[in-house]
């Protein structure tokens, strides 16, 4: 089956009920997705198919229809995407194992929703666990991303309230 990996094609001879996650790390050496739970409940192997993020352990290889995108994908050390650059301005991560999937439902949840509240980062966030307990600094560098966000965003008109 052709997969297309952070703007990769590859061929791989998989089963087809063979998770998307081993796929990832076992078939592809993509380690950024991490194996948590395996049972869709934690959110460590979170990736993107066409920017909407899905439990890559719990997600079929022969399912996937769009281009996939990991944590190596998001965003590069020269050129990191704004929730990277707001998880290190915060510095979130303790352990780490949880980051690359909280970082991965952050981004998607940014991706349509530039101005998140409180609630709305407490739903989209609901399925990605940190045993080490880093949510108070999630939250924040979420709010932050987002403010770099709106601030980049183009100014319509005389729609410019709040951009700089
Ligand atoms: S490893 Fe996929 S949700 Fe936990
Ligand atoms: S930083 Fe350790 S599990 Fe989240």
């Amino acid at each position: 089956m052709k997969l297309v990996v952070n703007e990769q094609e590859y061929d791989v001879e998989v089963t087809p009920d063979m998770p998307l996650l081993w796929v990832l790390r076992d078939e592809l050496g993509i380690k950024g997705p991490k194996f948590g739970c395996g049972i869709a409940m934690c959110g460590a192997c979170t990736v993107h198919i066409d920017g909407r993020p899905v439990r890559a352990c719990s997600y079929p290889a022969s399912a996937v229809q769009g281009a996939v995108t990991t944590i190596e994908g998001l965003g590069q050390p020269d050129a990191l995407h704004t929730v990277q650059h707001a998880w290190i301005e915060h510095q979130v991560a303790q352990c780490g194992y949880c980051q690359s999937g909280q970082i991965m439902s952050a981004a998607a949840l940014l991706e349509t929703n530039n101005n998140p509240s409180d609630a709305e980062i407490d739903t989209a966030m609901s399925g990605n666990l940190c045993r080490c307990g880093t949510y108070p600094k999630i939250r924040a560098a979420i709010k932050s991303a987002a403010q770099a966000l709106r601030s980049q965003s183009v100014p319509q008109n005389d729609d410019a309230e709040g951009t700089a």
